[in-house]
């Protein structure tokens, strides 16, 4: 079955909220450091941010038609699968911990795949209209990732 634009997002925001459950398990791990505990409880927030910022989209365009449906079939795929293994990844970490320098690296590795970012993305392929705000998102998806570099640089 074909997915539709309405598919994705709904799979982008899982992905987004996801992340945010990863980096709150991060958070508890590093709880005994409280600047380190901090910095994922900020970077959690962010995802949630993420996750409703595509939830108004969502409802915003409730009723818009976008410009040429098109299937979504392989980048679901993709993203389904990359849900799952952040899943596995969070489930790890919970049953068996993990480090500083692991968690950063898991973290860059999420921050990294094109699904984390793809739901914010599309939408602006299928409302072009909306090409405003995307700059102002890709403005504040560089800073998230700008902020992951400085904690790299801290604690990796
Ligand atoms: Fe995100
Ligand atoms: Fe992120």
């Amino acid at each position: 079955m074909a997915s539709t634009w309405k598919d994705v997002l709904e799979l982008a925001v899982a992905i987004e909220l996801e992340c945010a459950a990863l980096y709150e398990v991060f958070a508890k791990t590093f709880a005994d450091k409280r600047e380190l505990a901090y910095f994922w409880r900020l970077y959690a927030e962010a995802e949630r941010y993420h996750a409703a910022s595509i939830r108004i989209h969502q409802s915003a365009m409730s009723t818009a038609r976008p410009q040429g449906e098109q299937g979504y079939d392989a980048e679901s795929t993709d993203a389904a699968a990359f849900l799952a293994e952040i899943r596995e990844e969070r489930a790890r970490c919970e049953r068996h911990g993990i480090g500083v320098a692991d968690a950063l690296r898991l973290a860059r590795r999420v921050e990294e795949h094109s699904a984390e970012l793809h739901g914010r993305t599309q939408f602006f392929k299928l409302f072009p209209e909306f090409g405003d705000l995307l700059v102002k998102m890709a403005d504040e998806d560089k800073a998230h990732r700008d902020l992951l570099a400085t904690a790299e640089k801290r604690w990796g």
